[in-house]
């Protein structure tokens, strides 16, 4: 197998996305990576093809994720707490694209053009698929040096595939196979805890 391929198996109980990679470019002590994939059910797969997706956020507490499934993705809604938002500005230095210039009409909508790349500053919405080769980045909320990262992290992301880090706003850090940062989705809110994923003008 080479060290692009995957196998996906999902975890239908917790609704993630598990994969075993086993190329030569995963990084040493990680068994795990998480693609997108697409075995879904039929009236999933319906979802998937372009539906918008709406989500209540309500009981999304600071410092957790809740993921969806839009367009056959994995979309992660992260509410960012103050020492979270706090990384996003020590880290610019150490960024491939720090404003979001590249690629911006495909990854970055015109709202979400700013350092925490979100409409709400806390609250991030971004697609978790690598722009490497299509891993899905494993969470590394806890700031601080370990196993894969540097003592100077954050708090962040890491795909498990081939180290490609990415910070608490979904930008890549630099000198990594991963060209871009995550993309952020079209989205907006319909009310203080109400989103809509796939969708960001009114009808
Ligand atoms: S898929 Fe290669 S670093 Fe993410």
């Amino acid at each position: 197998m080479s060290d692009a391929q995957v196998e996906p198996v999902v975890d239908q109980s917790r609704r993630t996305w598990v994969a075993i990679t086993c190329g030569a470019g995963a990084v040493a002590g990680v068994a795990t990576a998480v693609p997108f994939i697409k075995t879904f059910t039929p009236s999933e797969r319906a979802k998937a093809a372009g539906a918008p997706v709406e989500v209540d956020i309500a009981d999304l507490k600071p410092g957790e994720k809740k993921t969806v499934e839009w367009r056959g993705k994995p979309v992660w809604i992260i509410k960012r707490t103050p020492a979270m938002l706090d990384s996003l500005k020590s880290d610019v230095a150490e960024l491939a694209d720090p404003e979001s210039r590249r690629n911006a009409d495909d990854l970055t909508p015109p709202y979400a053009r700013n350092a925490q790349r979100s409409i709400k500053p806390e609250i991030l919405v971004a697609v978790g698929i690598c722009s490497h080769l299509g891993c899905s980045p494993s969470d590394k909320f806890t700031p601080g040096a370990q196993p894969s990262l540097p003592e100077s992290w954050g708090g962040g992301f890491l795909c498990p595939c081939h180290g490609s880090t990415f910070d608490l706003a979904g930008r890549v850090f630099k000198n990594k196979p991963a060209p871009d940062n995550l993309q952020v989705p079209p989205h907006m809110y319909l009310s203080d805890t109400r989103l809509i994923i796939g969708e960001d003008k009114k009808a």
